[in-house]
């Protein structure tokens, strides 16, 4: 940095300087239209240019790289620890009320404090999500940290600097030089419903059980927003396309003497503030805005879960002070889950292709929060004898905090003469095989994974995947007119489709036959690993999949390895082990890769394909210490391919010491008196581009 000042630019230099802040200058303005105003000006497209004529120029000149600068919002911080943080002023909640007699409460006791007729409010969504401090010193953003405790929380800066709705600097002008921010991040229902379904195909991928997917999946987009501000990776944070909004601000002075205003003020300054905030004049009128969200609410997009009223003078804020929890000039109106009652006309199950039944229950159709209601999950057969459903009975359905509609009960008073209760079915919907329940698990599961349609379907899909053996002329649809016609049941089938077979089935000429076999003979050049992964065994994902390949090298020694062997491979446990010695023991596996070999598909690791050769590192002395997310191995190999030299000991002659977690004390001290550069996992890859 000392540099730049020192010495002139070079003409180059400031050329593409000027370039630089023009092009974050148009980027946060982008920003601020796309994300504050809801009013783009220009194409993702466009934007998406802009940025990365920017990142070129950053990476060319990166000490002309500004600390705020937009290409920042895409992570790469990692914070190992988070630093525990103490509020300037403690972050209150809110006192709860359920009902309008309770609000006319609050306010008589507002109006008779500050000995008043009416009284002015704001009313504002309550988004149920993560709240926030944001500190601002001379409208850039220095730290944001966590509620916590109220008291103290975490410092979560890294991460939040990757939410493309909170300003990284302020606009315009009049803010304070100390200003605190508060207010709610969240995640928008599109984003937590496409995060789980990502999640459960990699699960499914995986080869895991209903049950261990559902204890995966995210519970609620509060939940998600929590775990994604957690992480480590900002990268990972960025990814995940949180949102913010604010509804709180703290400075020495501010340019209104009302919350209203004052919200308004910070749009201007790049704040996202909520669009529906709105300034009421007395309860009736409040009243009036809760209700008309009561139902409109669940159309937003993101989770509401009631309304915050507040009293909007600053002034008579004071006068009404807080207790030692919440504020006495504010109250949070909460709405209760929506329910409705609806006639249960019959029961349906699913076949997932992990063989797991579903019990869907088929509903008159009902209006609820905002959308028609015809279906919902009964979830598993312990729930179903739980609420006793029968076939007639009106029962109660709620959307809480998921997405999915529940059914919370049975209106007895109401049940039908003669019903009987509801068995679970003891066969396969699907194939007609008798259901299996394991110890412990609430699911029952189709086994007949040689031809129930869903699972041997679920599997081709998955064989033919882009991580798999990436047969993108093979659509979903065309395996299940294959499936359909009888022409392929396994993987190895797919090798002996015909020309002439296809061209039997309708709507497909000789240009899209041709494409289809041409997509399967190219998978045979796909290497080892991901047919490994391609065949759909249990607990072998993508990693796995690799590491089994890396340490066998070919699927004979794979096929005949023993449990220690198995177990003594890098991230191979015993569960994934045991699940390897399960696969193989089965000889129509046994059969199927014999016939995937004949067949031409790789079974022997490439090793010409896994080498990374490159000189990114010549003459670079690199001592690796501490846990990485790797193994330190995989990390010594990296830097010996990539023509680094690996030493033990740090010296004057260290390039770095790569640190992970829990670095030897002894290394990163003698780093330290030498002058020696310690840098993590990720700085690492990143800045050799490894
Ligand atoms: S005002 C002193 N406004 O609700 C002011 N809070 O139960 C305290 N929340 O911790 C907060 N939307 O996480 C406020 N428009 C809104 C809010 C809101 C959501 C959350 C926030 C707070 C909790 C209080």
């Amino acid at each position: 940095m000392s540099d730049l000042f020192s010495q002139p630019l070079s003409p180059e230099q400031s050329r593409d300087l000027q370039r630089m802040q023009e092009l974050a200058q148009a980027l946060n303005e982008h920003n601020y239209r796309y994300y504050i105003l809801a009013e783009p000006s220009i194409s993702d497209y466009e934007f998406d240019m802009l940025l990365k004529e920017l990142e070129a120029l950053e990476k060319k000149h990166p000490e002309l790289a500004a600390p705020d600068s937009p290409t920042k919002r895409v992570g790469g911080e990692v914070t190992k620890k988070f630093r525990t943080v103490k509020h300037r002023v403690p972050m209150l909640s809110l006192d709860n009320t359920y009902n309008m007699e309770d609000l006319s409460d609050f306010d008589r006791r507002v109006r008779e404090t500050l000995m008043e007729d009416s009284v002015e409010y704001t009313c504002e969504l309550k988004i149920d999500g993560v709240a926030i401090s944001l500190v601002y010193e001379n409208g850039l953003l220095t730290q944001a940290v966590t509620r916590g405790d109220g008291t103290q929380g975490d410092d979560v800066t890294a991460n939040v600097k990757t939410i493309r709705s909170i300003p990284l600097k302020l606009r315009g002008e009049g803010w304070p030089a100390l200003l605190e921010a508060r207010g709610e991040i969240y995640m928008s229902s599109a984003v937590f419903l496409k995060l789980n379904e990502e999640k459960r195909a990699e699960l499914e991928d995986k080869g895991f059980h209903e049950e261990e997917i559902a204890a995966q999946l995210l519970k609620n987009p509060r939940n998600a927003t929590a775990g994604t501000l957690k992480q480590q990776d900002s990268k990972m944070v960025a990814a995940r396309k949180l949102d913010a909004f604010i509804y709180f601000l703290l400075a020495d002075s501010l340019p209104f003497a009302s919350h209203f205003e004052n919200l308004e003020q910070a749009r201007e300054w790049g704040f996202h503030v909520n669009p529906e905030t709105r300034k009421m004049q007395g309860i009736d009128a409040v009243k009036t805005f809760i209700e008309a969200w009561d139902s409109a609410r669940h159309t937003l997009g993101y989770e509401t879960d009631g309304i915050v009223v507040k009293v909007n003078s600053y002034a008579q804020q004071r006068s009404l002070g807080n207790t030692a929890k919440s504020p006495r000039w504010a109250v949070a109106y909460k709405y209760k889950a929506q329910s409705a009652a609806t006639i249960l006309e019959s029961i349906s199950y699913q076949v997932g292709r992990t063989g797991a039944v579903t019990p869907v229950a088929n509903l008159r159709p009902v209006q609820l929060a905002g959308t028609t209601v015809k279906r919902a999950s009964l979830h598993n057969a312990d729930v179903m004898a739980q609420l006793d459903v029968r076939i007639g009975d009106t029962v109660f359905v709620e959307k809480g905090g998921e997405i999915i509609p529940k059914i919370t009960g049975v209106d007895l008073s109401k049940r039908p003469e003669g019903t009987v209760p509801v068995g679970f079915i003891p066969n396969c919907p699907e194939c007609g095989s008798p259901l299996v329940r394991t110890e412990g698990e609430a699911a029952f599961y189709c086994v007949n994974d040689r031809s129930c349609k869903p699972i041997v379907l679920g599997k081709l899909i998955h064989a033919v995947s882009k991580k798999a053996l990436d047969i993108n002329t093979l659509g979903e649809r065309t395996l299940e007119e294959f499936y359909d016609k009888g022409m392929v049941r396994t993987l190895p089938d797919l090798y002996e489709i015909r020309y002439t077979q296809i061209l039997q089935l309708d709507g497909y000429k000789e240009l899209s036959a041709k494409n289809i076999l041409q997509g399967i003979e190219a998978s045979k050049a796909i290497p080892f690993e991901r047919v490994l992964f391609a065949l759909g065994i249990r607990y072998v994902g993508e990693t796995v999949a690799k590491k089994l390949a890396l340490g066998f090298k070919n699927m004979d020694a794979l096929a005949t390895a023993d449990f220690e062997q198995l177990c003594s491979v890098d991230e191979i446990g015993e569960k994934i082990a045991r699940s390897i010695l399960d696969w193989f023991s089965r000889e129509e596996n046994c059969n199927l890769v014999e016939r995937l070999k004949a067949h031409g598909l790789q079974f022997v690791l490439d090793d010409a394909l896994l080498v990374k050769n490159s000189d990114k590192l010549a003459g670079l002395s690199v001592v690796i210490s501490g846990v990485f997310s790797r193994s330190r191995d995989e990390l010594k190999k990296l830097v010996e391919q990539n023509g680094g030299k690996n030493s033990s000991g740090v010296t004057k002659k260290t390039s770095f010491l790569l640190a992970g977690d829990k670095p030897g004390p002894d290394k990163v001290a003698k780093a330290q008196q030498l002058g020696v550069e310690i840098i993590s996992e990720q700085e690492f890859l990143d800045r050799y581009n490894l």
